[in-house]
């Protein structure tokens, strides 16, 4: 069984994008470029039944991109650190240099980081080819660009090829439209040969990886078909660009598993979301991050979800907005909740319009209908909270605990000042600020006695008239 190497090139300085930024951490769909092209690189690996562990080259803002790397694929990557960035083939050397099990490996493949298009096919087919080709020292991918300027271009010589950079391009070789993707699959010992004779005389006075190929050896374009795959983000409109055809990606996979969608163009569901089956998206919908949402669920247009879970045949309706959040089976919120960290909706329970919840577990048929604060708060199953309620959950100094005991009502515009207990069963009535436990099946009532005067209202509004 063959070994592979796999080297993501992530140490270049990207400054073209004009932020302060690493390049290969610029976000796209809810994750960093480099994670989909070291998931591709995973995947292809798996799909061979190759064992490959990708080594991340690292340079510009290296500990920022090593901790977000170690942090999403623990254990499973290498890092090399390229202490000046003096180009790719500079970069190369540091692959072997700081990781020697990379020259144990029978076969390397060399990828950019800015890359998220590629997926384990784009992987696959340059491996078809080497496998195919015994004597096949090295490929390259290639492709045909309407405007090929800043890549590299392909001369087709001898039995092999040779790229030559836009900056030492002649006029006529500029005019070539196959260009060079960046991405290449070499024999490991031939690149390391290779490599130990590149020079940096050219007029950037860099190391290119791309002096690797040459016109008498035995290696191989392979051109791909779409230049998609290939896209690499230098400034932040490609950053747009490449966002924009993972959203469609992701989009068409979800609707191929049965969710229903309005309307794609506004929808917008990151990489790591599920959704199941049935499930209606309508337009304006975000689901971010982590977030997963079971089968016929509805969600309504505008709702925005991050990090929260949203169980089989619940409702999210119109303008909701959910941070890491649980809805369970059957629940309907909003329209216009906001729903804060830790917040559990039971299942069957209804949380209604401009009701803010947060650290909050209501039990299953809780109802908390219409606009209220529910905070760091605990509430029983089939209680009903009335409109207007809220929980006096913080003292100017410190954070309190509600209560609520099953089967109770609140009466609307109540306000439980925390901590406090109301036990199951109880009663509290409207208009009531309640400050002391109530025990179960208890009856509440705390606000002052009205008072009403006959006749009085005409004369208590003109003795307010100025003479
Ligand atoms: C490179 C190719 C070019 C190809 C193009 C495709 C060379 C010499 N040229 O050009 O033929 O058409 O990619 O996009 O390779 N990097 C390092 N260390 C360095 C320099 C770069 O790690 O010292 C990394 C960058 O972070 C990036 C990748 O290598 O991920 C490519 O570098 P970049 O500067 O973008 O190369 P291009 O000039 O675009
Ligand atoms: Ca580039």
């Amino acid at each position: 069984m063959a070994t592979i190497g796999i080297a993501v090139l992530a140490a270049g300085k990207g400054s073209r994008l004009k932020i302060d930024r690493a390049k290969a951490l610029c976000p796209t769909l809810g994750r960093a470029l480099i994670d989909y092209v070291v998931e591709g690189a995973m995947a292809f690996a798996t799909e061979e039944g190759l064992e490959a562990v990708p080594t991340v080259v690292v340079g510009h803002l290296k500990e920022a991109v090593r901790n977000h790397v170690e942090q999403t694929f623990p254990g499973q990557c290498l890092f090399a650190w390229q202490k000046q960035q003096r180009g790719t083939a500079d970069a190369m050397r540091s692959f072997f240099e700081e990781c020697p099990e990379n020259s144990a490996q029978d076969f390397t493949f060399v990828v950019c980081a800015d890359t998220p298009l590629l997926t384990a096919a784009t992987f696959a087919r340059l491996w078809e080819e080497m496998k195919s080709r015994p004597g096949l020292k090295a490929c390259a991918g290639t492709f045909h660009a309407d405007d090929p300027q800043g890549y590299g271009r392909i001369l087709h010589e001898g039995k092999g090829f040779r790229i030559v950079e836009e900056k030492d391009a002649t006029p006529a070789q500029r005019e070539i439209t196959e260009v060079n993707s960046g991405f290449y699959l070499v024999r490991t010992a031939y690149l390391r040969e290779r490599l130990a004779k590149v020079d940096n005389h050219n007029k950037s006075g860099e190391f290119y990886l791309t002096d690797i190929f040459g016109a008498d050896e035995d290696v191989a374009a392979v051109s791909y078909a779409d230049p998609l795959v290939f896209l690499g983000v230098n400034t932040l409109d490609q950053l747009e660009e490449v966002g924009r055809e993972l959203r469609r990606r992701k989009n068409v996979q979800l609707m191929r598993q049965g969710v229903l969608m309005l309307d794609t163009a506004t929808t917008y569901v990151d990489w790591q979301v599920e959704v199941g089956a049935e499930t209606i998206l309508h337009p304006g919908t975000h689901l971010l991050g982590a977030t997963r949402v079971g089968s016929r669920v509805e969600i309504e247009p505008g709702a925005i979800l991050r990090d929260s879970v949203v169980e089989d045949g619940a409702a999210i309706l119109a303008y909701s907005h959910l941070d890491q959040a649980v809805v369970r089976a059957g629940a309907h919120v909003g329209p216009f909740a906001r729903l804060r960290p830790d917040t559990d909706v039971g299942p069957n329970a209804k949380i209604g319009n401009f009701v803010e919840t947060k650290k909050a577990r209501l039990a299953a048929g809780v109802k908390v209908s219409h606009l209220s604060y529910v905070g760091d708060a605990e509430i029983g199953a089939d209680s009903n909270i009335g409109c207007g309620f809220i929980t006096c959950n913080y003292d100017g100094a410190n954070k309190h605990q509600t209560k609520i005991g099953k089967n109770v009502f609140v009466g609307s515009d109540v306000q439980a000042v925390a901590p406090l207990e109301i036990g199951d069963g109880a009663f509290v009535a409207a208009g009531s600020t309640v400050t002391k436990d109530v025990p179960p099946g208890g009856f509440a009532i705390a606000r002052s006695p009205q008072v009403t005067k006959e006749g009085m209202a005409k004369r208590f509004l003109k003795s307010k008239k100025p003479s």
